[in-house]
């Protein structure tokens, strides 16, 4: 790691640009972060930032291990992966939830294994083993809203934010397991080494944030 700079992993996509989008109006702009390029690291010398874009599920690894001092994830991942950062700030931007789904009218057959499909394994465990209902998690890695469809699982656990998947599909929201937004997530020792900075970059966001509610 580069120390001259402070390394910012974003989450490629609509929800990184618009992060960015806040990090530029914090005073933490770097030129050509939303080009249209392949490019994928950016920095700017005068403020001291780099910024990198990784997919939206690996930025917690980046952080965790010290190759980005701060990054944005959402919480979905936090809970899922339990990667030991600091979560210092909920941005207030991709909002959405996680929830339980299933087909119209599904009816839950209490004295059968539940068949659950999802991406998130642990949230699914966690939010079953709570209910104690008995279930066979299935993992997969997207098109979750197949899996009830062709009957490989009874219900899913998955991300919603619109609805309209689950609509276009004949699934409905059974039940919200836990709101999910996205966070600003910070490596521990850099937290430590970089606290001026951070805290000032944090402050910033903040303010941001709360103008644009
Ligand atoms: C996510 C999620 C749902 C969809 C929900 O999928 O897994 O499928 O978005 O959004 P909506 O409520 O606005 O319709 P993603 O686009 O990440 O693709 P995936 O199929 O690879 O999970």
């Amino acid at each position: 790691m580069d120390n001259r700079f402070l390394n910012i992993a974003l989450p490629k996509g609509r929800l990184g640009e618009k992060v960015y989008t806040m990090l530029e109006s914090a005073g933490f702009g770097c030129p050509g972060v939303m080009d249209n390029s392949r490019k994928l690291i950016f920095e700017n010398v005068e403020n001291g930032v780099r910024y990198f874009w990784v997919k939206p599920s690996d930025v917690a690894i980046y952080v965790e291990r010290g190759a980005a001092d701060l990054g944005v994830c959402g919480k979905d991942i936090l809970l899922e992966y339990e990667p030991d950062i600091y979560e210092l700030l909920d941005l207030g931007v991709g909002k959405c939830r996680m929830a339980v789904a299933a087909p119209k009218g599904y009816v839950d057959e209490r004295e059968r294994t539940l068949r659950v499909a999802t991406k998130f394994v642990n949230i699914a465990k966690d939010h079953y083993r709570k209910a104690g209902r008995q279930v066979d998690i299935i993992k997969l890695n997207g098109s979750i809203e197949l899996a009830p469809i062709l009957g490989l699982s009874d219900t899913i656990v998955d991300i919603v934010e619109t609805g309209t998947t689950l609509k276009e599909n004949d699934l409905e929201v059974i039940e919200t397991i836990v709101p999910v937004s996205a966070r600003l997530i910070c490596n521990r020792p850099s937290y430590k080494f970089n606290s001026t900075v951070i805290m000032k970059l944090c402050e910033a966001l903040s303010d941001i944030k709360e103008k644009t509610k």
